[in-house]
C-alpha cells in the first residue's frame, strides 16, 4: 500500500494506517507524534507496518434516565457541580431539546396542546432533536474533551416509544443505528422509583411551573398517560438495564437527594476512571 502524505492528526480522530514508509514518520509533526501509541506489527525492508491511534482525549458521555420526577434533573445539577470542582470541563444537557431546534421539537413533542400525535410521529421528533443534538452539542463536547451529561438519550425513546406506547426495541435501536451513528453513552444513570409516586411528583411540579409562568404551551403531555404506560416504561428502561449492565447502573432514588446523589459518585469512581472530587461530599 502506498503512503499518502502526511496524516492529519487532531486529538479527536482515530488514525489507522496499515502501511507507510518510514520516511513518512518523519513527516508526522512532532506535536502528533507525542500523541500517538504506535505499535509495531511487523517489518520490511522499506516499509512499517504499524498501527497508531491517537492517545484518547475524547471526553465522557454520561446520560440520566428514568420516570419523569424521579429526581435526574437535581441530580445531574448536583453531578456537573461535583466534576466542575474537581476541574473537569463539564457540558450539561437534555433532550428533547439541547439546541435551538431542539427546544422547537420539546414544545410541539411535549406540549398537551399537541394533540393526537401519532407514536410514529413522536418517536420520529426525538430523533430529529437527538439527530441536532449529537452534531451540534454532544459530538463537539465529547471532541473537545469534555464530560457531556445529558438528561435522557436513546433509552427514553426506547422504553417511551418503544415500550410505553409499544412500537418495540428494534425499531428504535435501528433508527439510533441510522440517525445518531450508534453513539452510545460510557455511563447511564437510571433513577428507578415506584412509577405512580413519580409521575405524581411530576405532575405537581409542572402544575406549579404552568400557573406561575406566562407561556402559552406547557409539558403536561406525558403526564396525562396512564397508569399502566408508566408501567411499561419502567419495565423497558429495566429491560435496558439487564441487557446492558456494563452501561447502564440501576439507582434507587427513593432515597434523599443527598443519599442519592452519595450513590451515584460511588457508581461514577467504580465505572469510570475519573479524577475524583477534591473534597469529600457528605450525604446530608
Ligand atoms: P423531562 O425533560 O421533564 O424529563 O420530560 C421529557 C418527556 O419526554 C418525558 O415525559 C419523557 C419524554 N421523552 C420521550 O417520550 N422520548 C424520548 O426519547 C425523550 C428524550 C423524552
Amino acid at each position: 500500500m502506498e503512503w499518502m502524505g502526511t496524516p492529519k492528526v487532531s486529538a479527536a480522530h482515530e488514525i489507522s494506517a496499515t502501511a507507510l514508509p518510514l520516511d513518512a514518520l518523519r513527516k508526522v509533526p512532532r506535536r502528533a507524534i507525542a500523541l500517538l501509541r504506535m505499535t509495531v506489527l511487523s517489518r520490511g525492508p522499506q516499509l512499517l507496518l504499524v498501527s497508531f491511534r491517537c492517545m484518547s482525549r475524547r471526553g465522557k458521555f454520561i446520560t440520566f434516565e428514568g420516570l419523569d420526577g424521579t429526581g435526574k434533573s437535581t441530580q445531574m445539577r448536583k453531578l456537573a457541580a461535583v466534576l466542575r470542582e474537581a476541574g473537569h470541563k463539564v457540558v450539561e444537557t437534555r433532550e428533547p431539546g439541547g439546541t435551538a431546534t431542539g427546544e422547537k421539537i420539546r414544545k410541539v413533542a411535549l406540549d398537551s396542546g399537541t394533540a393526537g400525535l401519532a407514536p410514529l410521529a413522536e418517536m420520529a421528533l426525538m430523533f430529529a432533536s437527538r439527530a441536532q443534538h449529537i452534531a451540534e452539542v454532544i459530538e463537539p463536547g465529547l471532541a473537545a474533551g469534555a464530560i457531556v451529561l445529558c438528561d435522557r438519550f436513546t433509552d427514553s425513546t426506547e422504553a417511551y416509544q418503544g415500550s410505553g406506547r409499544r412500537l418495540g426495541s428494534e425499531a428504535v435501536r435501528e433508527l439510533h443505528r441510522v440517525l445518531c451513528g450508534n453513539l452510545q453513552p460510557d455511563l447511564t444513570i437510571l433513577m428507578d422509583s415506584n412509577p405512580q409516586a413519580s409521575v405524581n411528583r411530576a405532575r405537581r411540579r409542572n402544575q406549579r411551573v404552568s400557573k406561575s409562568s406566562s407561556r402559552s404551551h406547557d409539558e403536561n403531555r406525558f403526564e396525562q398517560e396512564t397508569r399502566s404506560f408508566f408501567g411499561r416504561v419502567r419495565d423497558g428502561y429495566l429491560a435496558i438495564a439487564k441487557r446492558e449492565p456494563g452501561r447502564v447502573a440501576i439507582v434507587d432514588a427513593r432515597g434523599t437527594p443527598g443519599q442519592t446523589h452519595q450513590k451515584i459518585l460511588e457508581i461514577l469512581s467504580s465505572k469510570l476512571a475519573l479524577a475524583g472530587p477534591k473534597r469529600t461530599h457528605h450525604v446530608r
